[in-house]
Order: structure tokens, then sequence, then C-alpha cells
């Protein structure tokens, strides 16, 4: 069951669908980043072991996912290319408690959030994109984010009490929409 606190709109998937390369090349990009984030968070906690085996499982999946998008980039003669930050995950971070334990709390919940938003949206793709090879990607990585989005909220757990986790999820939630309402009209997963 995903934390989210807002639908996607259909402008989101017309405009996702009309700017295929964009959506891509950014998807390309949010599964290099969720790799990325998930070693970032055994770096920044290196003491903490609850996190060392979910993390690794997590990342190696999501550079699995960044090689298949890649390869969706490449038999449509299409590269990656450097993107600007959009700034949603910026927003979300700056939102983060500093202080231990609430800041890995907040970290974590974040990136269940992020996760929860591109299962909600792949789910999207999955049924109305116009390319069936796409619509069979975005279908095949939803079950992954799902989990991974439940990953993260299952450790969040083990760092506060669950009732304090579920508000806390519950109030980033609405900061999620908040952000996304406030951002331009972008062909990102995240926009
Ligand atoms: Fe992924
Ligand atoms: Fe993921």
């Amino acid at each position: 069951m995903l934390c989210l606190r807002s639908r996607t709109q259909d402008a989101w998937l017309q405009r996702a669908i009309g700017a295929t390369r964009d959506i891509l090349v950014d998807h390309a990009h949010c599964e290099r980043k969720a790799a990325t984030q998930a070693l970032m968070l055994l770096g920044r906690f290196p003491d903490v072991t609850a996190l060392v085996e979910p993390l690794l499982d997590l990342a190696r999946e999501e550079l699995e996912h960044f090689e298949l998008v890649l390869a969706l980039l490449q038999r449509r003669g299409w590269t990656m290319e450097s993107l600007a930050p959009s700034g949603y995950q910026a927003q979300l971070h700056a939102l983060c408690r500093k202080a231990m334990p609430g800041k890995l709390v907040d970290l974590l919940l974040v990136a269940a959030l992020i996760e929860a938003r591109s299962c909600e949206r792949f789910k999207l793709l999955a049924e109305h994109h116009p390319d069936a090879e796409l619509r069979d990607a975005f279908g095949g990585l939803l079950a992954a984010e799902a989990r991974h989005h439940a990953v993260f909220v299952r450790l969040a757990g083990r760092f506060d009490d669950a009732e304090a986790v579920r508000v806390r999820l519950d109030d980033l939630a609405s900061a999620e929409v908040a952000i996304l309402e406030s951002m331009p009209p972008l062909s990102r997963i995240h926009a």
C-alpha cells in the first residue's frame, strides 16, 4: 500500500506520453540516483548495520533498472544527457530533521515517498503508454518499486515507534504533494 496523498492527474500522463524520450532520460537518471542514494545512506550511517543488507540489495536492483532503461533508450536511438535537477528531491531532503534518530527516519521516509511516486506513475505508463515494449518495461518495474517503498518504511520503523513513523510519513506525504504542485510542468517522473 503506497502512502501518497494525491493521485497523479491525466495532464501528467499526457505530458509524459508526448515527451517519451525526455521521460526515459529522466527515468534512467532516477534509477541511477536511487542506487546512488542507497549507497550514500550506507556512507552516511556506516555503523547502522540494519541498513546494510537491504540497501545493498536495493542498490543492486536499481543498477539493473538503470541498465534496463539505458537499453530502452539505446534501442530507440536516444542517448543519455545531463539534466538539471528539478528540485523535487532537494526540497524533500530539505524537510529532513537534522538530529538523530529523526534524521535517518526522515531520509528513509523521503526515499519511500520517491519510490511510491515512481511506482504510481510507472503504473499509469504501464497501462496507457502507446509503446508496448515500454508498457511492459514499466509494468515490470512496478513490483520492485512498490517493494522498495515498503523496505524504506519498514527500515524507518526500526528507529522510532510505529505511530511516530506513521505520523511523520503522513506529514512528509502532504509536503510531497505541495512540492509537486509548486513545480513547473516538466517532462519528468517527479514533476
Ligand atoms: Fe528502480
Ligand atoms: Fe526503487
